[in-house]
This record gives structure tokens, sequence and C-alpha cells, in this order.
């Protein structure tokens, strides 16, 4: 009998400059999972449904929120079953302009992906990061991959390659 396809989607504004980088970087380092990209802003929350992984990132704004377009989609996307499926999760931010805020955007997706009863998967070390407060980290470690364009920005390729592996193991 044939195996059933996994499906995998990224989801992330494709507005964005470095949301998008960090995407494409994502997927070239998970060619295998054929993801499907999904603009974030224009999202229909319930064609999340059909994917088994969904991998989401977004930059904090407005010192500690989610951009614009992610904050409308909270209620659809809370109202959606995600029992069984995987989700990880990106996150950019400046640790050294907004150290009490630090990546948060993560923190808050991870509420809204908590809801679904979605696995949240792809949790990573805080160290070598130096800031005050997140609300993405939770038992000590980031929520997700967490990237700092401003300010660590040679550091993007290794940290994605290295979470890609992660996951990997973790989905299989
Ligand atoms: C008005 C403004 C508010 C921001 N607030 C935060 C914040 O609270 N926490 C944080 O880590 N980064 C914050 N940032 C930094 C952005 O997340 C960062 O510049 C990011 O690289 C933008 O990514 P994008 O080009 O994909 O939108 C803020 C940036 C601006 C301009």
């Amino acid at each position: 009998m044939a195996k059933k396809e996994i499906k995998a989607a990224l989801i992330y504004s494709f507005a964005t400059k470095k949301t998008s980088t960090a995407a494409k970087l994502i997927k070239e380092n998970l060619n295998e999972l054929n993801l499907t990209e999904i603009d974030a802003e224009g999202l229909n929350a319930g064609e999340l449904e059909q994917y088994d992984i969904l991998i989401a990132g977004a930059a904090t704004w407005f010192d500690g929120e989610l951009p614009t377009f992610w904050d409308e989609q909270i209620p659809a996307l809370e109202d959606l079953n995600l029992k069984g499926k995987h989700v990880a999760l990106f996150g950019i931010g400046n640790q050294v302009e907004y150290p009490e805020h630090f990546g948060d955007s993560i923190g808050l997706l991870a509420d809204v992906f908590a809801s679904t009863s979605a696995k949240i998967i792809g949790a990573t070390s805080t160290e070598g990061y130096t800031f005050e407060d997140s609300k993405s980290v939770r038992n000590n470690q980031f929520v997700g991959l967490m990237l700092d364009f401003e300010n660590q920005h040679n550091l993007n390729e290794s940290r994605i390659e290295n979470w890609c592996k992660q996951l990997k193991k973790q989905l299989t």
C-alpha cells in the first residue's frame, strides 16, 4: 500500500525582508519536505488543517507584539484542530534594541498553536544571545528558532542549518 504523503507548509509574510530570507534558507535545508509556501498576509487559516507539519515564522514588532497580519489571524488560528500535527516556529528579533521583548513573536504564536492541540517542536538553547526578557522562553529554552539579523547576522546560516537538522530528527 502506498505510504501516505506527508504534507508540510512554510508560512510567513512574503512582503518581509528578513523573515523571507530566513524562510528561503529553511526551505533549502528542508528540501525533502517539499514545503508549500503560504503567505501569512491574506492567510485562510482553515487551509492549514490539511497539513501534517506547519513551519511558521514572524518578526517581533511594536515592542513585543506580532506583526498586525498575524495578530488578525489569532481568533481563526485558535479555532483550528491540529491534533496530531507538528508546528515549528522561527522568530526574528533584535536583542540589542529590544532586550525586554526579544523575539516575543514566537512565544505568542506558540500560545496560539498550543490551543489547537498541535505538538510544538524545535525548541532551541538561549545560549549565545544576550537579552533581559522574552515571551518566547519556556523551560529555559526558546520555543523555536531565534534569529537576530541586526546583531548576529553571521550566525543565521549555522543556526538555521542546525535547527533544520533538529526538526528532521524530531519528525522521524
Ligand atoms: C518599530 C519596531 C519595533 C520592534 N520591536 C521589536 C521587539 O519588541 N522585539 C524584538 O526582538 N525586535 C523588535 N524589532 C526588530 C525587528 O523584529 C527586526 O528589525 C526584524 O529584523 C524585522 O524583520 P522583517 O524585515 O522580516 O520584518 C522592532 C523593529 C521595529 C522597527
